[in-house]
């Protein structure tokens, strides 16, 4: 399979990187993109790196915003490495996204907050699911859901292990696929409270 890019529009002189990213996420959704606010968070720790599908759950000035298990595969490679990566690739755009820098939890306050705004399935799984922990079979973990049903039929408290991180970033790169491979890369590195851009080759 062998396909040549048209990626459309370009970086703007005065745009903050966070809000060019808000850009390219709405202009995916509009678009056609389904999930167009889906990442793969690259980690690396004891283990070495491994990398996974995250929702990116806030973005401002500070940085990117998601949820997850803090025992998890990648829980525990923050807690050892908190530099990590996220890439955003949007097919219907022809754009891609990398955010570097380092993560650090949210507060118990805010994670709290978003836990009580998710759907109650949700809320239910997250409590239920020992997250990359191996287990005996798919019964036991409905097992589980079904007994904290019983225990919180308003719904489960945020498990202690579970809750927000902040990436907050130190690189990032937007690209655009062009004909021929001759892509566009843009790059925004840290320098003090502003950003130094630069334009890498393809
Ligand atoms: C599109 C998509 C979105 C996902 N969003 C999340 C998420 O926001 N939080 C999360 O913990 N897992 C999410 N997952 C599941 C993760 O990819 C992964 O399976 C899980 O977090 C365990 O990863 P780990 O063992 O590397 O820690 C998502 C998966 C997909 C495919």
């Amino acid at each position: 399979m062998r396909s040549d890019y048209a990626g459309s529009g370009s970086v703007p002189e005065n745009r903050t990187p966070w809000r060019l990213l808000e850009d390219w996420i709405s202009a995916a959704h509009d678009a056609g993109s389904e999930e167009p606010e889906a990442m793969c968070l690259a980690t690396s720790g004891p283990e070495g790196p491994s990398a996974r599908f995250l929702l990116l759950r806030g973005l401002d000035a500070a940085g990117l915003r998601f949820y997850t298990n803090y025992e998890s595969r990648k829980g525990r490679d923050l807690e050892s490495e908190a530099r990590c990566e996220a890439c955003f690739w949007w097919p219907e755009t022809q754009r891609q996204v990398r955010v570097a820098g380092r993560a650090s939890r949210l507060s118990a306050e805010t994670s709290d907050s978003y836990f009580l705004s998710r759907p109650m399935g949700s809320r239910w799984s997250a409590a239920a699911s020992r997250q990359s922990r191996e287990i005996e079979s798919r019964h036991v973990l409905l097992e589980e859901v079904a007994r904290l049903q019983r225990e919180f039929p308003q719904g489960p408290p945020r498990p202690a292990g579970w809750g927000g991180y902040l990436l907050a970033p130190e690189r990032w790169e937007f690209w655009i696929g062009r004909p021929g491979r001759l892509h566009e890369r843009h790059v925004f590195v840290k320098a003090g409270s502003a950003w130094r851009r630069t334009l890498l080759a393809p």
